[in-house]
């Protein structure tokens, strides 16, 4: 994509990433992509906020020489430290070394560890403020959205926030770049999500903590360090995210989440009888084979949904490993507030529901159904089970 205009005299300057195929690593992009938004503000002083992941270094390069020459640049901000959006500083460096880095506090000392910068950088306090001509810029601190260092720039002049990690998610741009033209906004949400559980998630109390702080600001786009720009309506992702971080300290919506994997069949044929007393109640249910679906995608069906049922077999004598490691990172992310019911079969002694009570322990999930079938499924156990699985929808679709 070309550099594209945003206000006058600010610029989107960023990149797609379809090559990597694990986010951090970890969360699989391959087929989404993600993008890394860049922001070049033209004035008196020729600022950069945000950078790139050490990837299309030329692509990146000549997005901003199609505005300025790069050794123009005076200011470089990073509201993140995050190698996704620092990656390309250390080549940035060598461009435009006169250049100064903006970074908060608590940054300085990483921007040390991770690229061993220290000269031209320059801290700036919580609320300060930074005239570069027309435009003027104030920094307000957001720790822990999503590094401990992680802040937000406020253009005062256009009204432009530039959020970073805070409202943004998973989903290369496809050459459409504000959510007012674009065409396929869902994806964008719903991309939107899974990045909320897999990244943001934990952070949830300084989500509303710095949602609450930015909340008289009057910004008219909201640009993050990922995915779409939000100018005709920026108070959507305000509120989505205001949401998700609220599932963090109460029941989310009422759906479920259906989690199951199955050696031979016996605990698919439980969970399918299950599936049927759900579905009659009319609730939306997400299915997922933990064997075939990445965590990934298992965490932003479980952060938003208030019902999890969990159906896995005892494997030597304890909990089927792949369900063992989507409830663990269940776990990791803080996922709480769930009504939850635990089915399975086992050959000899069980155990299974019992490792997966031991897993989710500390979440205090409200377990209101077990069932440990020894062997197959009777015609009794099938029918028992799916009028369970209604009464069970039932139940969470009653609550207040
Ligand atoms: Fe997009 Fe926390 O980095």
């Amino acid at each position: 994509m070309r550099s594209v205009q945003i206000k006058p005299g600010i610029y989107w300057v960023g990149v797609n990433d379809r090559f990597t195929q694990f986010f951090e690593g970890l969360w699989p992009i391959g087929e989404e992509g993600v993008s890394y938004n860049s922001y070049l503000l033209v004035d008196e002083k020729n600022v950069l906020i945000d950078l790139a992941k050490s990837i299309k270094t030329d692509e990146f390069f000549e997005q901003i020489e199609q505005i300025i020459p790069v050794s123009k640049i005076d200011y470089v901000v990073i509201n993140h430290m995050e190698p996704d959006h620092t990656g390309i500083l250390t080549v940035l460096k060598k461009i435009a070394p006169h250049a100064t880095i903006l970074i908060s506090e608590k940054g300085v000392k990483m921007l040390k560890a991770f690229y061993h910068i220290d000269e031209n950088v320059k801290p700036v306090k919580d609320l300060e403020e930074l005239r570069i001509g027309e435009k003027l810029l104030k920094f307000y601190y957001t720790p822990f959205v999503h590094w401990p260092e992680t802040m937000m720039t406020y253009e005062v002049t256009h009204k432009v926030l530039f959020s970073c990690d805070g409202f943004g998610g998973y989903g290369a741009l496809r050459g459409v770049l504000f959510d007012d033209e674009c065409k396929d906004k869902d994806f964008y949400i719903k991309e939107m999500l899974r990045y909320y559980a897999n990244i943001v998630a934990t952070f949830s109390t300084p989500v509303l903590k710095a949602i609450e702080k930015l909340s008289s600001l009057p910004v008219q786009i909201i640009a993050p360090s990922h995915g779409l720009i939000w100018r005709e309506n920026p108070g959507i992702v305000v509120d989505l995210y205001k949401k998700w971080a609220q599932y963090a300290s109460s029941p989310a919506e009422k759906g479920v989440t259906l989690l199951y994997g199955s050696m031979y069949g016996n605990t698919e044929r439980i969970m399918s009888s299950l599936l049927n007393g759900i579905s009659k109640s009319g609730i939306a249910v997400d299915v997922f084979n933990v064997t075939q679906t990445h965590v990934s995608y298992i965490l932003a069906s479980l952060w938003k949904n208030r019902g999890v049922v969990i159906g896995a077999p005892t494997y030597e004598g304890s909990l089927f490993p792949p369900m063992a490691d989507v409830l663990h990172m269940a776990s990791v992310k803080h996922v709480q507030f769930k009504t939850a019911a635990i089915f399975g079969s086992y050959g000899w002694s069980g155990g299974a529901s019992k490792r997966i009570r031991e897993i989710i322990e500390p979440l205090k999930w409200q377990i209101v159904g077990v069932f440990d079938i020894n062997g197959s499924p009777t015609n009794e156990d099938l029918q028992k089970i799916e009028e369970f699985g209604y009464d069970f929808a039932r139940k969470i679709m009653e609550q207040p």
